[in-house]
């Protein structure tokens, strides 16, 4: 096991790799029977409850629907309702089991219901392990806009057990597996290196490579939204590949790990055209993505894209931040004027 804190101004995360969520259960139960809260409910989604419920049918659960229909104003108001009947007071706590959506909609509900409730996940799946789960964004959908309604607050714990990845579907595991090339290449050459060096013992989930690519994909957010929590500036490098997706997901439905390997892929592009890029470093990209069954190509018109992105929350003005590579490990903020990167695209 291996303990890592996330420090911000405001708030502290203790962050748990590879504990076993059993062991985990009987430490937070313990916990609760100590006075350490008062009350305590548990959001996480069907899928979740039918494999793990057992380990915690001592508290009260909300259950949601799994999928990103879930991350709605709808779903956080039915929320507030169960909490408000549970006597989820300033002493309760908030326990989201689950993955990237119950992570998103439990950090929210926590951070406004009493204006914040203590909160906490247990992340079951590689992407909220690796990405959901750490850095404090939380939030829902509005408008068929991917999480333009949030804030950012830190979660007192995050629990990563790598043994609950054996029970997800083989496409949230390559979706989980996206977001760890995109923060290879955002910043830990290394670790694409040994992505391309052991993508078969990955793919086949072995898990003492799963842990060193979890451990290494947080400890590389720890300390990027440690040093720009609000997401002001070096922070925007983990979007890398997420402004096309966050646009190609809202328009096709397809999962946002696959949208995200799309996206990668159009930034090494337009950074190849830039002569940012070489074009041998992208056909690497490539070739790692289509390992682990990942899409590169989309027949998505890019024009219609543009105009979800011209809505994204992270444009300022007629402008928008746009994150190239220089090299593998190494991101470049780039600001285009909409119609430049038009051109590119
Ligand atoms: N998922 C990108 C971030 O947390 O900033």
């Amino acid at each position: 096991m291996e303990n890592i804190t996330l420090k911000t101004a405001s708030a502290e995360t203790k962050i748990f790799i590879n504990l076993p969520f059993i062991n985990f259960r009987e430490e937070f139960l313990s916990f609760t029977q100590n006075g350490y809260f008062d009350n305590v409910v548990i959001v996480t989604d069907s899928n979740v409850r039918a494999i793990y419920g057992n380990y915690f049918s001592d508290y009260h659960v909300i259950e949601i629907n799994p999928g990103e229909e879930s991350k709605s104003l709808k779903n956080v108001e039915n929320i507030y309702k169960q909490i408000f009947d549970y006597n989820i007071d300033r002493n309760g706590f908030i326990l989201g089991i689950g993955g990237g959506v119950v992570c998103d909609i439990t950090g929210y509900v926590a951070s406004t219901y009493l204006r914040g409730v203590r909160f906490g996940f247990v992340a079951t799946s590689l992407l909220a392990q690796v990405d959901a789960s750490i850095g404090g964004k939380n939030g829902v959908n509005f408008l068929g806009y991917k999480n333009i309604i949030g804030t950012i607050n830190q979660p007192e714990f995050v629990i990563c057990d790598s043994e609950m990845l054996g029970t997800l579907q083989d496409k949230e595991f390559r979706c989980g597996l996206a977001e760890i090339v995109k923060s290879s290449l955002a910043g830990i050459k290394e670790l694409f290196t040994f992505l391309e060096n052991n993508i078969d013992s990955i793919n086949k989930k072995e898990k003492s490579v799963l842990n060193k690519i979890i451990s290494d994909t947080i400890k590389f957010k720890v300390s990027i939204v440690e040093h720009d929590e609000w997401d002001k500036g070096i922070r925007q490098i983990l979007n890398l590949g997420h402004t096309f997706a966050h646009a190609i997901e809202s328009k096709t439905g397809m999962s946002h790990g696959e949208a995200v390997s799309i996206g990668i892929c159009k930034s090494a592009e337009v950074s190849v055209k830039l002569d940012f890029f070489s074009n041998m470093d992208l056909e690497r990209i490539k070739s790692l993505l289509n390992k682990i069954n990942l899409p590169t190509i989309t027949n998505i018109d890019f024009t219609d894209v543009l105009t979800f992105i011209m809505k994204d929350k992270k444009r300022n003005s007629d402008y928008i931040n746009y994150v190239l590579l220089k090299a593998i490990g190494a991101p470049l903020i780039h600001k285009f004027k909409i119609e430049e990167l038009k051109e590119l695209i």
